[in-house]
């Protein structure tokens, strides 16, 4: 059976939905009911979100949770997170607890510039190409004006076009590096935008536009979030072997790419959990922390630590670019609910949320694996996904919770306290 479709922007959802039952699903009924099962009852909240995309058939759901008592320079909050992972939520509003009685964290926005180019080739002399710019910048500027009136009301704007010569790293490839302020926006429209316009403005004859787009590398939109407390106040027992132990576990993924990968993934855990209930574009972001991660041209760890005159220091310096207005923000119901939970922060406030909330995560992952190990905490919190697979009712569940309080969860071990509670009834 052929299961190439044509024109199957313009079914019905209906449609899209028999379609794919008829060619995919190996029991019809339960797929279908599935979907329909998962779609929402609210007929015009449901076209709110199969508008987000072409081709919505349903929804897939993500677990909407929050972190409560995040001090954060002084000003108390509770976090929302849309996330999969069992231990994230948990690992978060322990470490909240934890720094709230050592000073909360500490965060800074360092900058907020954000990037854009327009990529193109040109055959002729690199002299020649710099005085056609120079002539033409504030004509490019201007080509612009009516793109950026409301942006520059809010304190944003194009913050400077500049010509580079790429050719030492391509043939002719030149590029215009636009760098932008896009106050509580992304701004990823309004720079792309203005790209489209600042390069119909640029190209003549002799220069082909190869495309212009902006940029999700954003070494310069950077935050700073910091935690501290006198060594002795880091654990109740052996505070200082624990806390020297910390650092030796950040210095090794200073220092080792694959260790530095996993580290930064939990540091991610929380970013991207707060990106995504923001509605803001969680794929940017990791791709821009992970580029910065690599910024001395080997992958290093995102985050910091040291002791300096008897104070445990731990930072986390990562580029952020954030809205609070535009794109999702305001449009997806959930995602406006947590601006609001949030206290509607601007752009800037909500980078250092943001940055609390990976080093948060960063903090309880290297705790956790430089003390207990990881599976402790990991599996209790995955006990119940286990249970739920293996199909437990609600009695089994508080049966096998309370007899695994304090011991090792693994799938077998959970598996076989099932069986035997089934078989000894
Ligand atoms: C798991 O999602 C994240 C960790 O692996 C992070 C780390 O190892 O630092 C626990």
């Amino acid at each position: 059976m052929s299961k190439a479709v044509s024109g199957f922007s313009k079914f019905t959802k209906e449609e899209k939905i028999n379609w794919l039952a008829k060619n995919f699903f190996s029991d019809i009924e339960k797929g279908v009911s599935t979907l329909k099962q998962y779609a929402n009852q609210n007929g015009k909240l449901q076209q709110l979100h199969d508008e987000f995309i072409e081709n919505t058939i349903s929804n897939f759901y993500i677990p909407y949770a929050i972190a409560p008592n995040f001090i954060i320079n002084g000003k108390n909050y509770t976090i929302p997170m849309a996330i999969e992972e069992s231990s994230v939520v948990a690992a978060s509003s322990l470490v909240a607890k934890f720094w709230s009685t050592r000073g909360g964290f500490q965060t800074k926005v360092i900058s907020t510039i954000k990037v854009g180019q327009v990529h193109f080739i040109y055959e002729g002399s690199f002299d020649k190409l710099k005085a056609y710019f120079d002539d033409i910048k504030s004509k490019l500027m201007e080509a612009t004006d009516r793109l950026t009136v409301n942006m520059r009301k809010r304190g944003g704007g194009i913050l400077n076009i500049e010509l580079h010569n790429k050719t030492s790293d391509l043939s002719n490839y030149f590029q215009l590096h636009v760098t932008f302020e896009t106050a509580d926006s992304m701004g990823a429209n309004f720079i792309n935008s203005c790209l489209e316009a600042i390069a119909k403005a640029f190209k003549n004859k002799d220069i082909q536009i190869v495309m212009s787009i902006l940029s999700n590398y954003v070494p310069e939109c950077l935050v700073r979030a910091e935690v501290s407390c006198n060594v002795q106040d880091f654990f109740t027992e052996n505070a200082e072997y624990y806390a020297n132990k910390f650092i030796q576990a950040v210095e090794i993924a200073n220092v080792e790419p694959y260790r530095a990968v996993t580290h930064n993934k939990g540091i991610m855990n929380g970013i991207d959990a707060v990106v995504l209930a923001t509605g803001n574009d969680f794929r940017a972001v990791a791709a821009g922390a992970h580029a910065y991660a690599c910024r001395s041209g080997k992958y290093r760890s995102l985050s910091n630590a040291k002791i300096e005159k008897g104070v445990f220091h731990f930072w986390l310096e990562i580029p952020l670019s954030l809205g609070t207005v535009g794109g999702l923000t305001k449009l997806h119901p959930l995602a406006k609910l947590s601006l609001d939970i949030l206290q509607n922060p601007s752009a800037k406030e909500l980078m250092q949320i943001i940055a609390v909330a990976g080093l948060a995560q960063n903090f309880a992952a290297l705790k956790a694996l430089t003390t207990t190990g990881i599976q402790q905490g990991h599996m209790k919190m995955h006990l119940v996904n286990i249970l739920n697979q293996l199909e437990a009712n609600l009695h089994e569940k508080e049966i096998i919770t309370s007899a695994f309080e304090g011991s090792t969860v693994t799938q077998n071990a959970i598996a076989e306290a099932l069986h035997k509670l089934r078989t000894e009834k």
